[in-house]
């Protein structure tokens, strides 16, 4: 964790829980990931020495700046994307803010069509986005990811995602895992 990085996080949770605390819509609210799961996310892309990640549902960057710094010392890249324009363009600015911009930028649009332009192989990809899509963006991601790579899937537990999960125990090119942390991670590997 650098200063710089650790400051922009400490802001982006603050400004989370007042969201959250002010009874604010979801639509309204950055809708940011724990604390323990950020850890938890940069520990596994470090630990597996992930270079190539991808993020789906990227807000205004918190869980991206996690992401970055792990990829930073694997001298590799993230790849965020963001649905909403002004989002997207918070997310960057707070990846400069925490030095983080030449390793991660992020992408504004539907991930659907930006995953499309992209070429992979991905070593691994975080969805965080609207929860009823999680099966299409698996759908797009999952020729993208190397063999041996990882899904991770957030709210797995804090909202209903039994399709998602059913349809992912029934294919036989990834092995699967619930893991309750926080509000839920999928952690699922492609295998072959
Ligand atoms: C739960 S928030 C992501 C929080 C972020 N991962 C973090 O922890 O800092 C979900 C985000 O996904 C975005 N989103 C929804 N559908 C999307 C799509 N099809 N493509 C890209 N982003 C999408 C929303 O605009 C929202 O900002």
């Amino acid at each position: 964790m650098t200063p710089a990085a650790e400051a922009v996080l400490t802001r982006l949770w603050a400004e989370d829980a007042a969201q959250r605390a002010a009874g604010l819509p979801s639509a309204q609210r950055t809708r940011n990931i724990d604390r323990e799961t950020g850890r938890f996310l940069n520990l596994v892309a470090r630990s597996t020495g992930a270079s190539a990640i991808l993020e789906i549902g990227s807000s205004n960057g918190l869980s991206t700046i996690w992401l970055a710094l792990a990829a930073q010392e694997a001298g590799g890249t993230v790849v965020g994307t963001e649905l909403l324009p002004e989002r997207a363009a918070e997310a960057n600015a707070n990846l400069a803010e925490a030095r983080l911009s030449d390793v991660a930028r992020v992408v504004p649009g539907d991930a659907r069509t930006t995953v499309g332009s992209l070429e992979g192989p991905f070593d691994l990809v975080f969805i965080d986005a609207e929860k009823d899509d999680y099966i299409a963006h698996f759908g797009a991601v999952i020729g993208l990811v190397r063999p041996g790579g990882l899904i991770l899937a957030d709210n797995v537990v804090s909202h209903d995602l039994s399709a998602y999960q059913a349809m992912l125990r029934a294919r036989d090119d990834v092995e699967t895992v619930t893991l309750p942390l926080d509000r839920g991670l999928e952690y699922t590997i492609k295998v072959g």
